[in-house]
């Protein structure tokens, strides 16, 4: 493992049976407190904005946006956000997804891309790959490209990738760790 992935992963905690029983919730807040760690995620998620020649950097409400906005600074790109329904004031799109009891609903303004973006969307978990899937069918609502997914870790057990393959449209799913 590299000394990054290293780094990364030391600072991941993991809280067994939390929110529900049986569940290890992946814990990012020992890395976010570290500057150094933070700094080496930013860099890295930057570093693929950049190969993937994106012009906006979308963040996923919410550890999406800890995560997106310093990227878009450090890549000099706009960041956009993308969020549960009923928080963004202005026209919007509005997009479904299914979850494993029921259902939810993530918003984009639309005045926020455009036909000439291509859009890196960045976020700390792929799980079953839902809501990453809903927020790539936003972009193309909105008229703009998909020029990637980056997240800190991908959990490989649910299938995400498989899941959000057919959306990317050859686009890349790049996770810095898989767990
Ligand atoms: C978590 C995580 C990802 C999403 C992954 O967000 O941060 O955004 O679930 O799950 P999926 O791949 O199965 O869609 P959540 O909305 O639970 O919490 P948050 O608001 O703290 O980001
Ligand atoms: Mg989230």
């Amino acid at each position: 493992m590299t000394d990054i992935k290293e780094l990364l992963l030391s600072r991941i905690r993991d809280v067994a049976d939390y929110p529900e029983p049986g569940v290890m919730f992946k814990d990012i807040t020992p890395l976010l407190a570290d500057p150094a760690a933070f700094t080496a995620l930013t860099d890295a998620l930057a570093e693929i904005a950049g190969r993937s020649r994106a012009t906006k950097v979308v963040g996923l409400e919410a550890r999406g946006f800890i995560l997106g906005a310093p990227v878009a600074v450090r890549a000099g790109l706009g960041f956009v956000p993308v969020r549960k329904a009923g928080k963004l004031p202005g026209a919007t799109l509005r997009q479904s997804y299914d979850l494993e009891y029921g259902s939810a609903e993530i918003e984009v303004h639309a005045e926020d891309l455009s036909a000439g973006d291509r859009v890196l969307v960045v976020d700390d978990v792929l799980a079953t790959g839902g809501t990453a899937e809903a927020s790539l069918t936003l972009i193309r609502r909105a008229g703009a490209q998909v020029a990637g997914v980056a997240v800190l870790m991908e959990l490989g057990f649910l299938g995400g990738r498989a899941r959000l393959e057919p959306a990317l449209g050859g686009a890349s799913l790049e996770a810095l760790l898989t767990v």
